[in-house]
């Protein structure tokens, strides 16, 4: 096993760098927001990632939708859904500036549509519970969905307008990232972390696949799915993460059909959700299974049969468009789909993690409350109901009492 020595030559995993205050394992957009704030707040931070800006930013669509995405028994996740959707204007003027590349942030809107009763009954739930939650929202029928989206399907009964719900491109914000942490000063070890190393009770750092040990004040754990199965972290602390595949396809919608559509398109179709997600450069995401299968991460046959039926039903024209690309990503599921923010119960471990179908979305929020917990070591007001300690020992202990 080998130590990190500030004096030692560049090795195969990355350049050395003195002691961090911060190590960041995983180099998604949950992991590089969080280092990149910590950066901005003078701290010698280090990400731990073979691959930094992969993942599931490479396949998420990027809606950034806590209005049409709203879920009963999720309000404590809709106000920092909402504070984090609020933050994002601000949030991409300051990363284009700060990376010089920009995000494809599309202030654009949704619509949400039914496509028969069943699925209007559906809608209709979730106008009354967003308005029952102070939100915007506006019903159309189905001639005033088609007037705003004319390649809907004559079939659409009816709608519900969300002018608040907006898209970036993840792989663009991931690649802004990036760029953002370079030139903050972030140093990347571009390799795999194979275990969290602790000392006593407190978490120090953590041990590459090679061997290579580093160590840092505070570990930040936002690995996303493989969260759940760090080695090191003493069983009853692993966090409660899990993966929840998602499919998604990749279109392409040639200059003659452009517009194709205007704004991101949701459906619910016999119960599945699906959602097109148009960029300005012609490519359109369409989205996404939800499978339990744990590791698994193939695209089948059916996963792409099942979201293109259920698109072409939606939009006829959309089988004249190439198909581009298929892949599948993981998402990070928690036990209450919300996030785990803050320390754990080992000392010198936080977490950035669990963010389940919502990581592009709070990427502003979660690096604002980790930059400000890693500099101050205060954990802010807004991050305490997402406590990973929610899901500990004493959490249970206190639930039975
Ligand atoms: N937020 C979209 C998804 O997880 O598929």
């Amino acid at each position: 096993m080998r130590s990190v020595n500030p004096d030692s030559p560049p090795g195969p995993a990355g350049p050395l760098t003195p002691r961090p205050d911060v190590l960041v394992i995983g180099g998604g957009v949950i992991g590089l927001v969080t280092a990149w704030r910590a950066a901005q707040r003078g701290l010698r931070t280090e990400v731990v990632d073979p691959a930094p800006g992969g993942g599931a930013a490479q396949v998420a669509a990027g809606m950034l939708a806590p209005v049409t995405e709203l879920h009963y028994g999720e309000e404590a996740l809709l106000a920092l859904n909402l504070a984090s959707a609020r933050r994002y204007p601000g949030f991409v003027r300051e990363l284009e500036e700060a990376a010089g590349l920009e995000t494809g942030y599309r202030a654009c809107g949704t619509l949400a549509v039914a496509l028969d009763a069943d699925d209007r009954e559906h809608l209709r739930e979730l106008h009354a519970f967003q308005q029952r939650c102070g939100l915007e929202s506006q019903w159309l029928n189905g001639r005033e969905c088609r007037r705003l989206e004319p390649m809907l399907a004559p079939s659409v009964r009816g709608g519900l307008r969300v002018d608040g719900d907006h898209q970036v491109d993840p792989r663009r914000l991931a690649a802004a990232l990036l760029a953002a942490c370079e030139r903050a000063g972030v140093a990347f070890r571009r390799a795999s972390a194979a275990r969290l190393s602790v000392s006593g009770d407190r978490a120090t750092g953590v041990v590459l696949a090679d061997g290579t040990e580093l160590s840092a004040d505070r570990t930040v754990l936002a690995a996303g799915p493989d969260s759940g199965r760090l080695d090191g972290i003493p069983a009853e602390l692993l966090p409660p993460v899990r993966p929840v595949k998602g499919q998604v396809l990749r279109l392409r919608v040639p200059g003659a059909y452009a517009p194709f559509l205007s704004r991101t398109v949701r459906a619910v179709v016999r119960g599945g959700h699906l959602y097109l997600v148009p960029r300005t450069n012609g490519e359109l995401v369409v989205g996404a299974t939800s499978e339990e299968l744990g590791w698994d991460s193939t695209v089948t046959a059916g996963g792409v049969y099942e979201l293109l039926r259920d698109a072409h039903e939606l939009i006829p024209g959309i089988t004249e468009l190439p198909l581009t690309e298929t892949g599948a990503g993981l998402r990070p599921a928690s036990p209450d789909n919300a996030p785990l923010l803050g320390p754990t119960e080992l000392a010198g471990l936080i977490a950035a993690t669990g963010h389940h179908r919502n990581g592009v979305l709070l990427a502003p929020v979660t690096g604002d409350l980790l930059g400000e917990l890693l500099a101050t070591g205060d954990l802010p007001e807004q991050a305490r109901p997402f406590t990973p300690r929610r899901f500990g020992a004493a959490a249970s202990e206190e639930h039975l009492r």
